[in-house]
């Protein structure tokens, strides 16, 4: 038996990243545009994963810096932290409780296929692997299944761990004879994954591709005249390719000018159109776009408490709604001692 006493009628969001430094273009098409668009018809829960960031155990004094620097990214692009709830994972604890609990029925060699995993352990032995890189996953199933979540939206390389999640609901739900979870779906970005700069398959920090939405003006127009194009294109006259060329992909993702950009993909393929014009358009429409987001940026920089009181609101509700389920859990494996 499940009851669910909520005033919020809407389906649940949660979804979330993990603190490594500043948010870029990859994750605004990969995952915050859906989260803008979803705001209102969802409830949201949107997740500061500090818990997860066991890469940084050598530095962990970068951490606090990275929390709040995300919260900013997020309070920049129009996360609205008075219809949803901004939290830190680690100031809401039943996370780690219930992730004690939910590891009782993940097998490990479940984690050890998990592809999204394997390749970000790349050629660590399993001896410097911390434990807490394999809990992570686990860890990201309860903050999806805390508040219960419908929907989950976010970039490709999440799906695994989407998957996962879906499993420990199915058998806590059959094990327990309970309807408590929810199998959560995840929803992908109008982008799923953005190439980099560089033309590496994935936008990413730690590859140093990325442009990065506080990023301002000079550093855009700079990264987009160093991007890598077609590499089979020697001279502007030289009939280009279109597809796969990351300078084109950009363009699709980002300047709402579809003439322009039919038009500079007409001349490409003709030879009639250098790289140099084709890149000074994208760093217009790029600074375009981003220019809106830097000013909410400035303000917020400028009113750092704004940013905290958007995270203390988020997490005190949070924590009751975790609450709420950490009772039902125990309800459901009779395990409420005291009650
Ligand atoms: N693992 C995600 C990432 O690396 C971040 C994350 C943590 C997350 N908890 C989550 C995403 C819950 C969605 C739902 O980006």
């Amino acid at each position: 038996m499940t009851t669910d006493s909520r005033p919020d009628a809407r389906k649940r969001i949660l979804t979330g990243v993990r603190p490594t430094g500043s948010l870029h273009l990859g994750h605004y098409v990969g995952a915050l545009e859906n989260w803008i668009r979803l705001q209102r018809e969802y409830e949201c829960f949107f997740l500061i994963a500090d818990f997860q960031v066991s890469d940084h155990a050598d530095d962990i004094s970068q951490v606090r810096g990275n929390v709040l620097e995300v919260a900013t990214d997020w309070l920049a692009v129009g996360l609205d932290p008075e219809g949803s709830h901004f939290q830190i994972e680690s100031l809401v604890p039943q996370h780690a409780e219930l992730t004690t609990w939910l590891s009782w029925w993940v097998p490990l060699g479940m984690l050890q296929r998990n592809p999204t995993l394997k390749a970000e352990m790349g050629n660590l032995e399993g001896d410097s692997v911390p434990v807490a890189f394999f809990n992570y996953p686990m860890m990201q199933a309860s903050n999806i299944l805390m508040p219960k979540a419908h929907l989950v939206p976010v970039g490709e390389d999440q799906l695994p761990h989407i998957e996962l999640t879906r499993e420990i609901a199915r058998r806590f739900n059959r094990i327990f004879k309970t309807d408590l979870f929810p199998e959560p779906e995840a929803l992908l970005g109008r982008v799923a994954r953005l190439v980099g700069v560089d033309g590496n398959a994935k936008m990413s920090k730690s590859l140093n591709n990325a442009i990065y939405l506080k990023d301002d003006a000079d550093t855009v127009t700079k990264k987009v005249r160093g991007m890598f194009t077609d590499p089979t294109r020697l001279r502007a006259t030289d009939p280009g390719h279109v597809e796969g060329n990351p300078v084109f992909m950009y363009h699709d993702a980002f300047n709402p000018n579809v003439e322009e950009v039919d038009d500079l993909k007409a001349r490409y393929v003709t030879g009639t159109v250098g790289d140099v014009e084709v890149k000074q358009k994208l760093a217009i429409a790029l600074n375009n776009f981003l220019d809106p987001i830097r000013e909410r940026r400035a303000y917020y920089e400028a009113h750092p408490r704004e940013v905290l009181d958007a995270l203390a609101a988020g997490t005190a509700h949070a924590n009751k709604v975790a609450d709420e389920t950490m009772r039902q859990v125990r309800d459901a494996m009779g395990l409420n001692y005291l009650a």
